[in-house]
């Protein structure tokens, strides 16, 4: 159905291109835009400059044109220029169907982003993203609003588990990639939310304030590197403002940065109901989005009399048009797609790599992989017997496969239809009666704590499955796990001393149980084949070898703010939400010393033991480290070897600057080079990134706070332009 409206006979006249480049002999896509655009009226430039959200929601009348489907936009395309539809589709974790009114229309459902990110392999990255973007392809979309690029500032945020974690170097290499993979579709991708929308707590009111040059350091250099890499089409400015200007009209940030340093050509989108006025256009936004969302169609009659009357530069107008079009034709997403089958078996095997490399293994005292010994095992908790949790909100996708079970959270209008636990069909339980057919599996969804540690008692193992749904446009106010899970997991753990636990979590959890359990496995929202994916890590199929992408804190109390700004009061108050931490986010901050933190980032365990050689490192202009890696157990596994810059001139500092992933074979070993990319050695000063002269220190570890002996080498002073 959607094809058609894209491609299809019935919508021919609408969307089909009519001067391909070969017929107008310029390939060239910014040649291409400005002659297109050069021939364009007033009121064609305008129409692709204002989107619809066409999903019917009481109290948000919209005309939807015939043949558009539910989607998160659409824009009509200028059939007589060749200028195709503009159709988007919310794409982080695999092709969404919004409340799922696209009926029996699903798509291949990844694990969330944390997962993705904790993978620590850019390459599968990559290739989920090509993933993604081929189902889109198929489906007829065009453009992904996918890429949620945001660092990971509060534990607390609903919207966590879409992005990449807390360091700029790890998102901006992964979220680069995963672009990469699906603009090799022909489809455009989209970075978000750009910037620094670090709480979803009054998300529309919430002022973000920082330092400009230590946002350079941190969320701002998470985008830089993640577009340098990926080339995204567009970019989704975010709902917040920051340092006093919302994030969508605020010119230092979009002109300033990202067009004027930056030189980024594709196009600045806003977020669906982003928009307070047309004089955004001026200070760098694009494209309005969902517009009914906003208070006023801004980008549509106003900015016509505007243009008329000349008080809207002309030159503005042809320039946000020039880029959407530079975009779509860089990319190929003007080129009509043939009608295709989804590999829904070829992409399964994406969701379940990722969610094997992924899984991270918190803890273990030696319990896991499960004995094949073991003949009674009580599973309790987290709907294991049917599937495993998903995040909620735009992200949302309808997997493959049975029907999801769906738990209403309650609310009303577009907070409501995002207000739902959904699990997904991949059941932990059936899958580890498969792996382990010499053991007794029974499951107990641990509603009478009473009745269930009875059973624990009997059982030769006791794995508790433990869930917290995060979504969007909600925060989690404490790190708890809720409905009296730690209740249930200190009984288990009290009734039957081998008891280990599966954490499925869009953010860090506290784990007052810790001591009292033998491992605990942090399994994310681990997508449609989470269940399998569990299973095997548990089993010892897959050697685990996910590294944590967030610091898991102790507590909130160290927390630069403990208390979410905002929580509790009327929606759409006006709060400051200070980011007094500057660029020292997460592990960065504090050095965040192991006593500070539950689980450093980076950490991770593996079924095999990984041995590292001294670290050598050369300076200069260009700092250069080496080591060798060996694999010292028995079993094969990968390892993410991380190096962090620990001294700078005298001044203890932390800071990520290469990682790799590494898989080994027993007794195998592997030389790993990694240059360091002088952003991350620098300060932001003065509109430069300065690299001050000095010696500087370098750790290899398995951690942020598992770091080997440094290494120190003579750096010289340089600049590098931004
Ligand atoms: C979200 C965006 C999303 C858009 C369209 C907004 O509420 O913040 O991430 O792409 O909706 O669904």
């Amino acid at each position: 159905m959607i094809r058609s409206l894209l491609w299809g006979s019935a919508s021919l006249a609408l969307v089909i291109p009519m001067l391909s480049a070969a017929q107008t002999g310029v390939s060239d896509p910014d040649a291409r835009a400005a002659r297109a655009e050069a021939r364009m009226t007033d009121d064609e430039r305008v129409g692709l400059l204002i989107g619809i959200m066409p999903i019917p929601i009481p109290g948000l009348p919209v005309d939807i044109p015939p043949g558009v489907p539910v989607t998160a936009g659409y824009i009509a395309g200028v059939p007589r220029l060749g200028v195709p539809a503009q159709l988007s589709s919310d794409a982080s974790l695999g092709v969404t169907n919004p409340a799922q009114l696209r009926k029996g229309d699903t798509s291949t459902a990844l694990p969330s982003g944390l997962a993705v990110a904790a993978t620590f392999d850019p390459t599968l990255a990559e290739r989920a993203g090509a993933m993604v973007g081929a189902e889109a392809r198929a489906k007829g979309f065009n453009i992904l609003l996918g890429g949620g690029a945001n660092l990971t500032r509060d534990p607390r945020n609903g919207r966590n588990f879409e992005y990449l974690g807390e360091d700029p170097l790890l998102t901006g290499r992964m979220v680069g990639q995963a672009i990469r993979g699906t603009q090799a579709q022909g489809v455009v991708s989209t970075i978000k939310h750009f910037a620094i929308n670090g709480q979803e707590t009054q998300r529309h009111t919430a002022n973000s304030t920082i330092d400009p040059d230590a946002l350079r350091e941190s969320d701002l250099l998470a985008f830089e590197l993640g577009i340098e890499t990926g080339r995204p089409g567009a970019v989704m400015c975010a709902y917040n403002l920051v340092n006093g200007a919302e994030a969508c009209g605020n010119a230092p940030l979009l002109n300033g940065v990202l067009k004027g340093d930056w030189g980024y050509k594709g196009w600045v989108m806003s977020d669906w109901g982003a928009v307070e006025s047309t004089d955004f256009l001026e200070k760098g936004l694009d494209q309005q989005s969902g517009s009914q969302l906003d208070k006023q169609r801004w980008f549509d009659a106003p900015l016509k009399r505007g243009l008329a009357d000349g008080t809207i530069p002309r030159a503005r107008v042809s320039d946000a048009v020039r880029r959407i079009l530079r975009s779509v034709y860089a990319v190929g997403a003007d080129k009509p797609t043939r009608p295709a089958p989804i590999d829904v078996a070829g992409h399964a095997q994406v969701a379940l790599k990722t969610a094997q490399d992924g899984i991270v293994l918190l803890k273990n005292d030696g319990i896991l992989p499960l004995a094949k010994t073991a003949r009674t095992i009580l599973v309790v908790g987290g709907q294991a017997s049917f599937g495993v949790l998903s995040g909620g909100g735009s992200s949302q996708v309808t997997p493959n496969g049975a029907a999801p079970r769906i738990i209403d959270l309650g609310g009303a209008g577009l907070g409501g239809l995002l207000s739902r636990q959904i699990y997904f069909p991949s059941s932990p339980v059936d899958a580890l009666k498969v792996a382990m057919p010499q053991a007794t599996l029974t499951f107990s969804s641990g509603y009478s704590i009473a009745n269930t540690a009875a059973m624990a008692k009997a059982a030769d193992m006791v794995i508790v499955f433990a869930t917290k749904w995060e979504g969007e446009d909600v925060d989690s106010a404490s790190l708890e796990l809720p409905q009296g899970q730690d209740a249930l997991i200190a009984a288990m753990a009290g009734a039957n001393r081998n008891t280990v636990v599966v954490l499925e979590t869009g953010n860090p959890v506290a784990m007052p149980w810790l001591n009292d359990v033998r491992a605990v496995v942090e399994a994310w929202y681990p997508g449609q084949e989470g269940g399998r994916a569990i299973a095997d890590v548990l089993t010892g199929r897959i050697n685990p070898s996910g590294r944590l992408p967030i610091t898991f804190p102790r507590s909130l109390a160290d927390d630069p703010r403990p208390t979410l700004p905002g929580l509790g009061q009327p929606d759409r108050t006006a709060v400051d939400v200070p980011y007094s931490e500057g660029s020292a986010v997460g592990y960065r901050r504090l050095g965040r010393a192991r006593d500070a933190v539950l689980f450093p980032f980076g950490h991770g365990l593996s079924y095999t033991r990984f041995g590292y050689s001294a670290l050598t490192a050369s300076g200069g202009d260009t700092v250069t480290l080496r080591m060798t890696i060996r694999n010292d157990g028995d079993r094969p596994g990968a390892d993410v070897p991380q190096a962090y810059l620990v001294r700078r001139g005298g001044q203890a500092i932390r800071r990520l600057v290469g990682f790799e992933k590494v898989m080994l074979q027993p007794g195998e070993s592997r030389t790993v080079t990694m240059a360091v990319d002088p952003r991350l050695l620098a300060d932001f000063r003065d509109g430069q990134w300065r690299v001050p002269a000095g010696r500087y220190a370098f750790a290899i570890g398995k951690s942020a706070t598992d770091l080997g002996n440094p290494a120190e080498v003579t750096v010289r002073a340089r600049q590098v332009r931004p």
